[in-house]
């Protein structure tokens, strides 16, 4: 078992991580179930697979669960008035525990949902996918989508503690696993070289299924992001902020696709991750060779390293006027996460978007 402390003061916590800790789920929840319930929020696919495992994992306890429908659209206003009467309706208390069991969706949902119900309810973080075990499940922000834009409504609510059990990833598609591994190498490339390294030799068997590696990956994540949290929770200081590497690339892809199952978060953030390797090198601020090292990486591993490999093919302009959406976006500039090589990210503010858009246009992948 690995265990990572959270250090946030009366609201530090655990990030627990073991294999099997779903099917042993008392040992764990065991001291979070005495005198108090725990409500279990999930969506249909997880509950078919996993919530049976929680189950027998909690023996004799009586599990009350919402069961939701699976998808990005389950992030909405209509969901969230749904979760929040069931709870309500359910007689959740303050001090019970609401569960979030599932991908990102569930866990932003749940956590936004513990965050303005009764002024804040305890939560606690079960993620199910890769992505959400190495990033969304850490870091108390939760969110919902409204027409506006991606997770315009939302609140820091720190969980009470995340319980990461890789047996999970077995059930999960291939394309969803790699979308996940595009989280965790983008820790080697904000701040942690020997990381990218090992992420170069370590990611196809990762992918694939190796605990071992899945071990090794979700802790390195883990460690980095709590580091971070503790340093920036709030992500006024400009270091939360390098967790956006490739994000704001990202999301222009994202909008461009609909924010559709066209192309992933994950796949997004990958192509865009390569496209600020390139602009920085463009700008001469990191090498071209760090740059391809990147795209070749992200490529090796089936991940798009740009537009074209993601299947965009707007152009620069269309791209950056996704950008001007931004909710980063203050006083009409923009913060772009660039590199000065691979692991030393930082947040620079003097980007110009005519810029980018012309480096867009000239790009070829
Ligand atoms: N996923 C970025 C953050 O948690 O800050």
């Amino acid at each position: 078992m690995s265990c990572v402390r959270v250090g946030l003061g009366e609201q530090s916590y655990d990030i627990v991580i073991e294999p099997g800790a779903i099917r042993n789920a008392a040992e764990y929840l065991g001291s979070y179930i005495r005198g108090r319930r725990l409500v279990i929020v999930t969506e249909r696919n997880v509950a078919d697979y996993v919530l049976p495992m929680l189950s027998e994992g909690l023996k004799d306890v009586a599990l009350e669960t919402i069961v939701l429908d699976p998808g990005e659209g389950t992030k909405s206003w209509h969901q969230l008035e749904r979760l929040c009467d069931g709870l309500l309706n359910a007689g959740i208390e303050r001090s019970d525990h609401i569960v979030a069991l599932g991908g990102g969706v569930i866990g932003d949902l749940t956590g936004f949902a513990a965050a303005v119900i009764k002024r804040g309810c305890h939560f606690i973080q079960i993620p199910t996918s890769l992505l959400a075990q190495v990033d969304s499940s850490v870091g108390g922000k939760t969110a919902i989508n409204c027409r506006a834009g991606k997770n315009l409504i939302g609140a820091f609510h720190q969980p009470v503690l995340v319980l990461i059990d890789p047996e999970t990833l077995d059930t999960l598609p291939p394309r969803e696993m790699r979308a996940g591994y595009a989280e965790v190498v983008k820790y080697g490339l904000i701040g942690d070289f020997a990381f990218f390294e090992w992420c170069e030799a370590n990611a196809a068997s990762l992918i694939a299924g190796d605990r071992t590696s899945q071990m090794k990956a979700i802790e390195t994540s883990v460690r980095a992001k709590a580091a971070i949290v503790e340093a920036d929770e709030r992500e006024t200081l400009d270091r939360r902020a390098l967790l956006n590497l490739g994000h704001t690339f990202g999301h222009a892809l994202e909008a461009e696709t609909g924010f559709s199952d066209r192309l992933l978060h994950g796949e997004a953030v990958a192509a865009g991750m390569a496209l600020a390797f390139r602009y920085s090198a463009r700008l001469g601020y990191c090498t071209k060779q760090d740059a391809e090292r990147v795209s070749a990486h992200l490529r090796a591993v089936g991940l798009p390293e740009g537009p074209a490999a993601a299947g965009v093919e707007a152009k620069g302009s269309t791209l950056v006027g996704h950008m001007l959406h931004d909710k980063k976006m203050t006083g009409g500039t923009l913060p772009f996460i660039l590199v000065r090589g691979i692991g030393q990210a930082y947040v620079d503010k003097s980007v110009s978007l005519a810029d980018v858009a012309e480096f867009l246009d000239a790009d070829a992948l």
